[in-house]
């Protein structure tokens, strides 16, 4: 017996692109107090300057919706016509319903299957990967993936080892279909026996709020070690499953954890001057699963990459998750 497959072979890229990052700016002296740190060292540990935080009344879905509709203008798509909207993130306030189905009420999207993808920083990512293959199969014809995370309300302000790097914000892109390849097979993994190295408890209602311990912790050197031990290897594998050199890269745009851990893996990919590098980090923070729209989204504001032009992206965190692509600029 034999079912139907669909009917398609279409190719998939991104088609737009959107972000949100709230209004209010943290820089770093608001933060060394209760740590005893100082502005200079996360600067020279992290590259940090400043970061963003939601005010009390964003959420999850609430930033992940306006970094949606910014994509979808960008793609010149309407909501009724997104097939699938996938959500990566880890902060969304609750267990279910899923952000993705928040977002895509709110957006419009009502013709949407929704779900959200837990990888942590990797998550973006993945949600790239599923969406490709999504349109690719013709299961859906435009899928919308967002990234959207508010760490600051699971951060301990306290905790010398995460205060000063997780930050807030959202990202979004389009992922429909296009007369040639616009992202390549994805890369990707996880190492669970290191489950313990970024661990956050599934109370995210309450956590972080007066008086409640944060429930995410991190060893960050452990974490740090592994990213540059191995990152590195992830990419070329990227590239080479991309087909293309590292010289005909446009830019690479890490998940921007540490600027150290960028600056490791740009030496170890033997980069040329030519590849411009994302380092949105110094002043976004690490927003986990948007950090990678975010810091792309930066690029082409400042005009340093353009539509069509080839950029490598990988994600990385707690898991120990990972997973990239190379994809065309949308
Ligand atoms: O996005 C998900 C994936 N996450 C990551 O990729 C994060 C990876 N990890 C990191 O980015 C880094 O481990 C951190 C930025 C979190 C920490 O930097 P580090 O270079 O690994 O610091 P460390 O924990 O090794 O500490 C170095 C020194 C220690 O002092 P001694 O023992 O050398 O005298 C710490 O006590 O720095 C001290 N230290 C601090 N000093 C000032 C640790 N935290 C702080 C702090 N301010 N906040």
């Amino acid at each position: 017996m034999t079912l139907n497959t669909p009917d398609t072979n279409t190719h998939s890229g991104l088609l737009g692109l959107g972000v949100y990052r709230p209004a209010r700016i943290v820089r770093n002296d608001e933060l060394v107090e209760r740590i005893d740190s100082s502005d200079e060292w996360i600067r020279e540990r992290s590259g940090i300057i400043e970061r963003r935080f939601a005010g009390a009344d964003e959420d999850v879905a609430s930033m992940g919706t306006i970094a949606a509709r910014n994509a979808l203008a960008d793609a010149g798509i309407d909501a009724v016509d997104i097939d699938t909207v996938i959500v990566a993130t880890f902060t969304h306030k609750y267990q279910t319903p899923s952000a993705s189905a928040e977002i895509a009420a709110n957006i419009g999207a009502v013709n949407a299957s929704a779900f959200d993808v837990g990888a942590a920083c990797a998550g973006f990512c993945y949600a790239i990967s599923v969406a490709d293959a999504l349109v690719r199969s013709g299961d859906a014809r435009n899928v919308l993936v967002v990234g959207s995370e508010k760490l600051s309300d699971v951060v301990n302000f306290d905790d010398r080892g995460t205060a000063f790097i997780f930050a807030d914000g959202a990202g979004a892109v389009v992922v429909g279909p296009t007369p040639e390849q616009g992202i390549s097979p994805t890369v990707w993994g996880a190492d669970g026996s290191s489950r313990e190295v970024i661990i956050m408890s599934p109370d995210t209602v309450t956590a972080g709020r007066e008086g409640v311990p944060s429930l995410l912790t991190m060893e960050g050197q452990r974490v740090f070690r592994w990213a540059v031990g191995s990152m590195g290897d992830v990419c070329k594998e990227i590239l080479d499953k991309s087909g293309l050199q590292a010289g005909e890269l446009a830019a690479f745009v890490p998940h921007q954890a540490n600027i150290r851990i960028t600056d490791a893996l740009v030496k170890k990919l033997d980069l040329e001057d030519s590849v411009v590098i994302a380092r949105d980090i110094q002043h976004a923070g690490n927003t986990s699963s948007a950090s990678i729209p975010l810091a792309l989204h930066a690029l082409r504001e400042s005009g340093q990459v353009t539509k069509g032009q080839p950029f490598l992206m990988v994600g990385f965190g707690a898991g120990l998750a990972f997973a990239g692509q190379v994809a065309l600029v949308p």
